[in-house]
């Protein structure tokens, strides 16, 4: 059973994603880490994140795998470096990236055939797989999910201001929105739910309840 989780950034896609994963006892895929991991791999090199052919050489050639809960680029844990506001705005940028894609979507796919998985992402469900059995698309608010990425970024020590997240979020919208390959939209067969209102526990049993019927 595939169960794609797909929307914007601070939609508590990840959260809802990772905790429904749990309780129905199957793989769980952050997709978003994934781009994250070529991201620092750019970053790492001397190429410029909107050179395309330099940046679909490194995706070629850099190996994202997961450890457990662990991202790894081989067999370097990257989970906590793939986090920070560089690797964020730049994973972005090489999102646009038909190779990067390409080479991601292969490698889902592949994780995909190994048995039951929740994915999240922006084109789980339009594009990786589009005939999982469920599909869901989180919405909130922009104010709504600038709170919630502003403070969990507090919580981590960043003294960013919330005005600086929006804007930051905004950016990012826009080009997963407005990319030419695979942007970031609900599948025609997603339910789509705005979660502005809803704590992460009410979106999980929501979730769970049409999964498990
Ligand atoms: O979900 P996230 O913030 O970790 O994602 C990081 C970036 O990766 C985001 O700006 C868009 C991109 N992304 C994508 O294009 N497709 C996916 N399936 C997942 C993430």
């Amino acid at each position: 059973m595939i169960v794609t989780i797909d929307g914007p950034a601070g939609s508590g896609k990840s959260t809802v994603a990772r905790l429904l994963a749990e309780l129905l006892q199957v793989q769980f895929l952050d997709t978003g880490a994934m781009y994250r991991g070529i991201a620092l791999a750019v970053v790492r090199s001397d190429e410029s994140e909107t050179d395309a052919p330099a940046v679909g050489r490194i995706a070629e050639n850099t190996l994202i795998n997961f450890q457990g809960d662990a991202i790894c680029i081989g067999d370097e844990d990257v989970s906590e470096e793939i986090r920070t506001a560089e690797v964020t705005a730049v994973s972005s940028v090489i999102a646009t990236n038909p190779v990067v894609r390409n080479c991601l979507v292969q490698l889902q796919r592949n994780i995909g055939n190994e048995g039951s998985l929740v994915t999240e992402g922006r084109d789980q469900g339009s594009v990786v797989f589009p005939n999982a059995e469920f599909k869901f698309f989180l919405t909130a608010s922009v104010d709504a999910r600038a709170r919630r990425r502003h403070r969990e970024m507090v919580a981590k020590g960043s003294k960013l201001k919330l005005a600086t997240v929006r804007k930051q979020l905004r950016q990012r919208d826009q080009r997963d929105e407005n990319r030419e390959v695979a942007p970031m939209k609900p599948a025609e067969d997603a339910q789509v739910i705005d979660t502005s209102d809803l704590s992460i526990a009410e979106v999980v049993q929501k979730l769970a309840a049409i999964v498990t019927g």
